[in-house]
């Protein structure tokens, strides 16, 4: 097989700002965590102002991870990979600048209104009308740079990951666009178009399946490029992994309604949400089985190899907490979870274990190459980080476990004359060792990021233009 360099190039700009502003907005979005953390711990942190109390910095917190750090990962590592998996250039080298402009406007949007109070109150579909309208046509611009060169592509075949890249871009226009519908009132001030259970029901289907498709269909696009890359190994099973793909897909969209348990939605659709979302851990574990198995006579590498070691371990926290999901899932285990620690503490497994851990995986791989170096700058640097990130996200998840069912026990506990036997008050107080063991936790794991920032740093230093520039070469191997 002859490898010959064409003289087109990737276009490894966008991807380059995307990957740089991952680290960026992790920084803030998990430095924001680690004080709402701490204004737990020590009330006097929400100073008396409006803008900084709990209940305004908490949603800034989740949309800076989700959108931010998430949505700046999954943009630069589609983009990276559905060129390289199609051996072509971005359709459009200028709707792609569009869309990395775009998004980081929205986010400053969010920056700006959400401390200011302005809120739909929807729970991760925050932003009010002009910076939703401005999301979706961003988004519906990255549909097409994506689909666009899947279409120009040079090879014959479709890589499974971009399958998953693409779904997670469909669906998520259609979930923003159908869950936004509303009556705008003045500039910043909008009301649903739904209203009573029928909007409680679309905001969940919204809220799930931004789970779903946001957080885990696009991340598993990054897992089946990123691990068998870095292990140096062919996917376990592709015919797996389209089954993989299909199943979860067909399942995910159902399982909403475990969010609305005890509400007012009717109880066929409770039940409905229940089994669908127990169904769902037979293709989430396939997946994960997936990734795990690539590692079939590779796994000595995890011992000298630091960025393989954060793919795997996130792969083992994505196993957890889709275990942990549809067990929440069941009526009676909700009906003790629910309002408690517990969601949070399962949150976070996926989103520190699996969508944080991934990222930073895919992004020491990637950068390198995207700034034509060897390797990144200090390996040592990335070990120090993925034992900080371990370890952070165990000290939150277990604290949050502890204090979970700590809660739901004590709210639940009634007296022989049916009065309740602790106060809410109490209940608070035996969760405040819980809540500092969780703001410990995220500085570790905050601090990692900060490393991984000064690792990137010089990364990019010692890289010169030319460098970079041969990096993006497209290599066309054999016939195509
Ligand atoms: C240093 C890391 C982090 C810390 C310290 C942290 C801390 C927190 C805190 C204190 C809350 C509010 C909990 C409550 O209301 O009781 C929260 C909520 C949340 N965080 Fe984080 N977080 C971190 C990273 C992340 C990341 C990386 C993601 C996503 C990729 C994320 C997603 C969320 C979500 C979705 C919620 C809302 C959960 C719910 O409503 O059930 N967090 N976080
Ligand atoms: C098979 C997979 C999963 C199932 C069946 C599932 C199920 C659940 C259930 C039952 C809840 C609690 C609902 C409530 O009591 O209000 C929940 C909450 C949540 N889960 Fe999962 N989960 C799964 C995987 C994941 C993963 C991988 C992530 C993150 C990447 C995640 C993120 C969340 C978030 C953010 C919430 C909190 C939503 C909110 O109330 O704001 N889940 N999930």
């Amino acid at each position: 097989m002859s490898t010959a360099i064409s003289p087109t190039a990737y276009n490894y700009k966008v991807v380059r700002q995307f990957a740089i502003m991952t680290v960026v907005w992790g920084i803030l979005g998990m430095g924001l965590g680690v004080f709402i953390a701490s204004q737990l711990v020590w009330p006097e942190l929400n100073f008396g102002l409006p803008w900084t109390t709990f209940g305004r910095l908490r949603p800034l917190h989740t949309n800076l991870v989700i959108f931010a750090f998430g949505g700046c990962a999954l943009f630069a590592t589609s983009y990276y990979v559905v060129q390289r998996t199609c051996q072509t250039r971005l359709i459009s080298d200028s709707l792609a600048a569009f869309t990395f402009w775009g998004w980081q406007a929205v986010i400053l949007g969010a920056i700006v209104t959400l401390p200011l109070g302005y809120t739909t109150t929807k729970e991760y579909a925050e932003l009010e009308w002009p910076i939703a309208i401005l999301l979706a046509i961003v988004w519906v611009t990255y549909a097409v740079v994506f689909f666009g060169t899947i279409v120009k592509r040079k090879t014959k075949h479709i890589y499974v990951g971009n399958w998953f890249y693409g779904a997670f871009i469909l669906v998520t226009a259609m979930l923003h666009i159908v869950n936004h519908a509303s009556l705008p009132v003045s500039l910043f001030k909008s009301y649903s178009a739904y209203s009573g259970a029928t909007d409680a029901m679309i905001q969940w289907w919204y809220g799930h399946n931004a789970v779903g498709f946001f957080l885990t269909t696009g991340f598993l696009g990054m897992m089946y490029y990123f691990v068998p890359k870095q292990a140096e190994r062919p996917i376990y099973s592709y015919r797996l992994s389209i089954v993989h793909f299909w199943a979860l897909i067909t399942l995910y969209i159902w399982a909403g309604p475990h969010h609305l348990h005890y509400t007012a939605l009717p109880d066929w659709a409770q039940s409905l949400g229940m089994a669908m979302s127990i169904i769902l851990l037979a293709p989430s574990w396939g997946g994960m089985i997936n990734g795990m198995m690539t590692l079939s006579g590779a796994w000595h590498k995890l011992r000298t190899d630091p960025i393989l070691r954060f793919l795997v371990v996130s792969l083992a926290f994505y196993g957890m907490s889709t275990f942990e999901g549809p067990m929440m899932a069941i009526k009676t285990v909700n009906s003790l979870s629910h309002y408690t620690d517990w969601t949070i503490g399962h949150v976070h497994a996926g989103a520190l274990g699996w969508v944080a851990m991934i990222s930073i995986g895919a992004l020491y791989h990637m950068i390198p190459k995207l700034f034509g170096r060897a390797q990144m700058h200090s390996v040592a640097l990335i070990n120090t980080h993925f034992w900080l990130a371990t370890i952070g996200t165990v000290l939150y998840i277990a604290s949050m476990w502890v204090n979970g069912i700590t809660q739901g026990l004590m709210w639940r506990a009634i007296n022989d004359d049916g009065t309740l036997t602790y106060s809410f008050v109490e209940a608070l107080q035996a969760s405040h060792p819980g809540f500092i063991v969780r703001a410990l936790g995220g500085a570790f794991f905050a601090t990692g990021m900060l490393f991984m920032a000064y690792n990137v740093w010089r990364t990019v230093r010692a890289s010169d233009p030319a460098q970079a520039e041969a990096a993006a070469k497209i290599a066309v191997v054999g016939a195509h």
